[in-house]
């Protein structure tokens, strides 16, 4: 292929232009698989494949998996049975479809996916697919349920292509993969592998020329992010406090946030960075996954309940405004009553902005998915309803004193209503106000007239 004219050469010395090519994604779980299906598309696009939103136009549907939790995996397998039935349609019709699997599933399951729905072509795992669009011109020279599922972090950053122009003001930048904890109810050590972190350079330029295409706002990823620990120019280890102070020198970039931290890897350089760098957004995403020392044990968090408090209070004290989120489990096993109500108390005592909490779900090949001390089902259902009840009461009380502030908000995208644009404040709520197209990538001053449990509304104020 020509990278200049996008036309391949038939050997003749003449150039043909390929047939248009399109694909289909959907992508599941994390933000890093919603930044690898970035990556993805713009390697594609320089392949030659444009977009398209209806998976029966598509000549190359991919799946984006997660294996996080059963019914996260399981949703895979029917949205394949239903591509199955698509696939055999357009062949009916003359036309052929690739369909993949990539993500974490693909690189848990691997050949298992093809024996189980053969309608599958390509099964790629998280850190092969740069390698995309070579596998599918294998593909097109006559091989058949290829299964690439190799660990290759470092190839995978150097061989994808410079990140193209934005269309959002506000990007995903993975800075570090993989989790060395092994959580004893997680697989992600397992599909993403061993802990890794790019190098400083790397994401330096990377978030460069994001900046220069207009983006404002860029979220750090890993697993593990407050782990970082990627080599500088002199080949020694930068922290996450040290990235984000390289970062923040970019002109342009007006603001930071990184997801996802462990509270054992709060370390101080980073709560000073909270309390000193004002392109560090006040919102931490700092799970804890339970209440109960006896179950955090279990789970092998590495730390009590305690220590989490006492993380979040220097924290607090660095940036007494810093909004704080969560994960939660519950019904992990052998979860007593007085485990959960543990949970609740931890709940009660930091008050949070925003959660995402789940039933326990055991995950083949864990530590904990083999004990025999599984908590029943509708225990789980109950236990989670009054852990939500909670969680949400709290995000309402926290978005409804914003009422009456001022917050300076990033629009990122025109809303639902006519003239209404929607942004994120600092502490990453939603936000709905009437402004004209030309406000979104910029930062604007809203004064808050309202505020439901998931979004805040309000008015540009006079600067
Ligand atoms: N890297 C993140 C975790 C990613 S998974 C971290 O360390 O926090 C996101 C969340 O999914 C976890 O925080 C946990 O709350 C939940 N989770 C992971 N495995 C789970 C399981 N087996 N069952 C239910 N929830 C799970
Ligand atoms: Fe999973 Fe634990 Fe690693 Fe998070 S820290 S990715 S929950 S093993
Ligand atoms: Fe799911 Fe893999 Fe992310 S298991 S949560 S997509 S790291």
């Amino acid at each position: 292929m020509n990278e200049d004219t996008g036309k391949t050469s038939d050997g003749s010395g003449q150039a043909v232009t390929p047939a248009p090519k399109s694909v289909y994604l959907k992508t599941f779980g994390c933000q890093m698989n919603v930044y690898d299906s970035e990556r993805m598309m713009e390697a594609l696009a320089k392949d030659g494949y444009a977009v398209t939103d209806a998976p029966d136009d598509a000549d190359l549907v991919i799946l984006n998996t997660c294996h996080i939790r059963e019914k996260a995996a399981e949703k895979v397998y029917s949205d394949l049975g239903r591509l199955r039935v698509m696939k055999d349609a357009r062949r009916a019709a003359g036309k052929d479809t690739v369909i993949a699997v990539a993500g974490c599933v693909a690189q848990a399951e691997g050949s298992e996916i093809t024996a189980r729905q053969p309608a599958v072509d390509l099964v790629v795992g998280p850190q092969s697919y740069h390698r995309l669009p070579a596998l599918i011109s294998r593909l097109g020279a006559g091989e058949s349920r290829i299964v690439e599922t190799e660990f290759d972090q470092d190839e995978k950053f150097k061989s994808l292509p410079e990140r193209s122009p934005q269309r959002m003001p506000s990007a995903f930048l993975t800075v570090q993969e993989g989790c060395d904890k092994f959580c004893t109810f997680c697989v992600v050590p397992y599909t993403r592998g061993v802990e890794v972190s790019r190098a400083v350079a790397d994401v330096l330029a990377e978030a460069r020329r994001l900046s220069s295409s207009g983006v404002r706002e860029i979220t750090l990823l890993g697993q593990n992010v407050n782990a970082y620990h990627g080599a500088d120019a002199g080949g020694a280890a930068c922290s996450l406090a040290g990235l984000i102070a390289h970062l923040s020198r970019i002109e342009g970039l007006e603001r930071i946030r990184y997801t996802t931290s462990h509270p054992r890897d709060m370390s101080d350089d980073l709560i000073e960075a909270h309390g000193n760098n004002p392109k560090l957004m006040p919102f931490l995403h700092l799970p804890v996954q339970s209440g109960s020392d006896r179950i955090l044990h279990a789970m092998n968090r590495k730390h009590t309940a305690q220590e989490y408090l006492e993380a979040v209070a220097r924290i607090r004290a660095a940036r007494p405004d810093i909004a704080l989120s969560s994960d939660f489990i519950v019904g992990f096993p052998g979860e007593t009553e007085d485990d959960f109500e543990a949970t609740m108390n931890l709940v009660r005592s930091v008050g949070f902005a925003q959660t995402f909490s789940f039933k326990y779900s055991a995950r083949p090949g864990t530590p904990a998915a083999m004990r025999e001390d599984q908590v029943a089902e509708e225990v789980k259902a109950e236990r989670l309803q009054r852990l939500q009840d909670l969680l949400e009461a709290q995000q309402a009380r926290f978005n409804a004193a914003q009422v009456g502030q001022t917050l300076p908000v990033l629009f990122e995208r025109k809303g639902r209503h006519p003239g209404q644009l929607v942004g994120r404040s600092p502490y990453l709520q939603l936000v709905h106000a009437d402004a004209g197209d030309e406000m979104i990538g910029k930062i604007a001053p809203v004064a808050v007239k309202s505020a439901s449990q998931l979004t805040l509304s309000g008015v540009i104020a006079q600067a």
